[in-house]
């Protein structure tokens, strides 16, 4: 393995601190540009990150960060936010990022994108994406590889996390989309894809979708957290209206857990129809195999916690 020097884009996020720390302990040296430098005490311990509060906006600051590094990586994503921040991050950095690649001399280039992603597709989030992916990969002169996953899960996911939280607070979820197909791919993989195509030149111009082994619909997952917590709950499939009512509510909650944009996202089944991940030579995990471990060493913590709590008399 070639030690190398990679400059990472949204390298502090969910996927990012899984990506930065891997590499890290495969030796590579990395620098992660990020808004916030201070908050990631945990990636900046590691011996070879070096965290940069360095402006994505600038084109000559982007190149000047680029120059001297053997790859780039764009992890850079939003769920939610206005048409413009949309067009923004998912659509016009993958190109500054992409041409800044090429002017600077560092042309491979590693690209998040998602699946589904594409100018023609129902919501903001995935035609912006799609704009994205295109330019990266029509961009002359780079070596590019992109990725498509499904929704990515592990322990410290958004997904599994905050059905979680929310069974936790109600016994009975109005849920959206109910039928809605997914094919959650773990962050483990997600990672071993990247540094493998980091290795791989051959996988310079191929986009490879990235989904785990199983088909599941939106209820069939809310109902197994449910279970996997230990609750009993009442998930009650919304129709049609009614899920595009509460989208039209939801966003203007604090932390907008559920958009219209969201929604529209949604009409598309999150389903692979090529297997990147066995391109790679990657055997999936499993959610269960994964998630059971997870919610249940949660459970044991919990319990130790409230049993010390008991023995301090302080219940
Ligand atoms: N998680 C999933 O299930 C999933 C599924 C499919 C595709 N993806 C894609 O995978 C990528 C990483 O996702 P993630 O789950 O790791 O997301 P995340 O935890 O929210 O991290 C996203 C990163 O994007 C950066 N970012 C967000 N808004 C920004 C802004 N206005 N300006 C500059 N940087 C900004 C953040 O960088 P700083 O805060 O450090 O500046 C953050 O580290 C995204 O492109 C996402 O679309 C994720």
């Amino acid at each position: 393995m070639k030690v190398q020097t990679i400059c990472i884009l949204g390298g502090a996020g969910f996927v990012g601190g899984h990506l930065v720390t891997h590499l890290a302990n495969e030796g590579h040296s990395l620098k992660v540009l990020t808004r916030h430098p201070q908050r990631h005490r945990e990636l900046a311990v590691l011996p070879t990150v070096a965290l940069v509060g360095a402006g994505i906006g600038d084109q000559a600051a982007l190149e000047a960060q680029f120059a001297g590094c053997d790859a780039v990586i764009n992890l850079v994503g939003i769920l939610n936010g206005s048409e413009a921040e949309f067009q923004a991050l998912h659509a016009d950095l993958p190109r500054r990022v992409a041409e800044a690649c090429r002017k600077a001399g560092t042309p491979r280039l590693l690209h998040m994108s998602a699946l589904n992603a594409d100018p023609n597709g129902p919501s903001i989030y995935l035609r912006t994406k799609g704009q994205g992916l295109q330019a990266v990969m029509q961009t002359e002169g780079i070596q590019a590889t992109a990725f498509c996953p499904s929704v990515i899960f592990g322990p410290d996911d958004s997904f599994f996390n905050r059905f979680a939280t929310l069974l936790k607070l109600s016994p009975v979820i109005p849920l959206a989309c109910p039928d809605a197909r997914f094919a959650p791919v773990y962050i483990g993989d997600v990672v071993s894809a990247f540094a493998l195509a980091l290795e791989d030149a051959s996988t310079s111009g191929k986009s490879y979708e990235l989904c785990g082994p199983r088909v599941y619909t939106l209820k069939e997952l809310v109902e197994y957290t449910a279970q996997l917590i230990g609750r009993k709950r009442l998930i009650v499939g919304l129709p049609d209206g009614l899920a595009r009512l509460q989208a039209r509510i939801f966003e203007h909650l604090p932390g907008q857990p559920f958009t219209t944009d969201n929604y529209n996202s949604m009409q598309r089944d999150s389903v692979c129809r090529s297997d990147g991940l066995a391109a790679l030579g990657i055997v999936p995990h499993s959610v269960e195999a994964i998630m059971s471990r997870h919610f249940h060493h949660q459970d044991a913590r919990a319990y130790r916690y409230e049993a010390m709590r008991r023995q301090a008399g302080r219940d």
